[in-house]
């Protein structure tokens, strides 16, 4: 049986980082309300003209070296992006390309928002075991500041830009030990960014919309059943999880999904801080963090899981 591995990690954020406080002069908050509601102390923001493609690719290098893995090797390349450069081509292509990968390896998006890298990765999964792919580039990658209106202080406070990516390779061991991967449509109202492009203009609006306590009860419930829901499934119980990798978009959800699953907190990497909340870029960039800082180390045992727009979620238990 084919399992597949993660052979190398890595992360890019963009060089501006914005305070709490320098939000604060131009919107009506302070560094008091979004910390003690979101855990969020500031957020990196991209350049102009800084696209998801550039801050994938920068990831991407990072994780090629870590895993000592050429460009040329990589046969999938997976982007899960909610910012992706262009309507079409998929940002995956863009990066392929970027990267001077020149082998016409199959390259696509996926579009599961917070919960994006989980599915890109559960997919560069199956093309492993399948045999279809042997070393898949993952990718999660946002330019989320582009979506936010910067007048709403309830939604612009909390997201930031970033990207990460693991290499993920054909093994004999097993890496990706279990997986759960859902999707409730009849929420899509709570959490949503309506506008598209239509007939030469944007149709409906191109902000972000929140009901940040509608999303914030759903969140835990999700999160902590499907997290009981991997741990059942691969026999295992809180005590035999080594490290949590969670979606970063609040604190507050990270500490209450944490409690319900019997987590202790120093098991847990909280990168939301420094980060907010990136979607689909946050784990993978929250993974890196633990792997450079060496709290994740090889043989542990992770849960990954991570909850947004869709809605979307899901968990994962990995061998590292
Ligand atoms: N600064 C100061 N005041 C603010 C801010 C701000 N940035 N934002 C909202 N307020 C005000 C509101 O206007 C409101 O004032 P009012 O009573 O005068 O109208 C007051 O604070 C309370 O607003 P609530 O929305 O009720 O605040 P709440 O305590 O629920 O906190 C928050 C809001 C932090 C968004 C919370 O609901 C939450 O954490 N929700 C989860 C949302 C989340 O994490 N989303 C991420 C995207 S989804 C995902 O990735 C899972």
């Amino acid at each position: 049986m084919i399992h597949s591995r993660i052979l190398g990690t890595g992360s890019y954020l963009p060089t501006r980082r914005v305070t709490n406080d320098e939000l604060a002069q131009t919107v009506d908050t302070s560094d008091e309300w979004i910390y003690s509601r979101t855990g969020i102390k500031a957020r990196h923001i991209a350049a102009a003209g800084e696209q998801s493609s550039d801050l994938a690719v920068q990831a991407a290098r990072a994780a090629l070296e870590a895993a000592h893995v050429a460009a040329s090797e990589i046969d999938l390349i997976i982007v899960a992006t909610a910012t992706p450069d262009m309507t079409f081509p998929a940002t995956a292509c863009i990066v392929q390309n970027k990267l001077g990968i020149t082998n016409q390896c199959a390259a696509f998006d996926v579009q599961a928002v917070c919960a994006g890298f989980m599915y890109a990765l559960v997919t560069a999964h199956q093309y492993i075991q399948s045999g279809m792919a042997t070393k898949a580039l993952v990718i999660g990658a946002e330019v989320f500041s582009r979506l936010l209106d910067w007048n709403d202080r309830r939604t612009c406070v909390l997201f930031g830009d970033g990207a990460g990516a693991v290499v993920l390779g054909a093994s004999d061991e097993p890496g990706l030990l279990q997986a759960k991967l859902r999707a409730d449509g009849a929420f899509a109202h709570i959490l949503n960014t309506p506008g598209k492009v239509a007939c030469g203009a944007v149709d409906a609006s191109p902000f972000l919309y929140m009901d940040g306590q509608a999303v914030f009860k759903f969140a835990v419930k999700a999160l902590a059943e499907i997290g009981h829901e991997v741990m059942q499934l691969a026999d295992i119980t809180a005590d035999d999880i080594d490290c949590v990798v969670p979606h970063q978009a609040n604190r507050r959800i990270i500490d209450a999904t944490a409690k319900h699953l019997g987590i202790s907190p120093e098991k847990i990497i909280i990168t939301v801080a420094e980060h907010g909340n990136t979607s689909a870029a946050s784990i993978p960039l929250a993974l890196d963090t633990g792997v450079r800082d060496g709290r994740i180390k090889r043989g542990d045992t992770l849960l990954l899981e991570g909850i947004g727009g869709g809605f979307a979620w899901g968990a994962l238990l990995l061998r590292y």
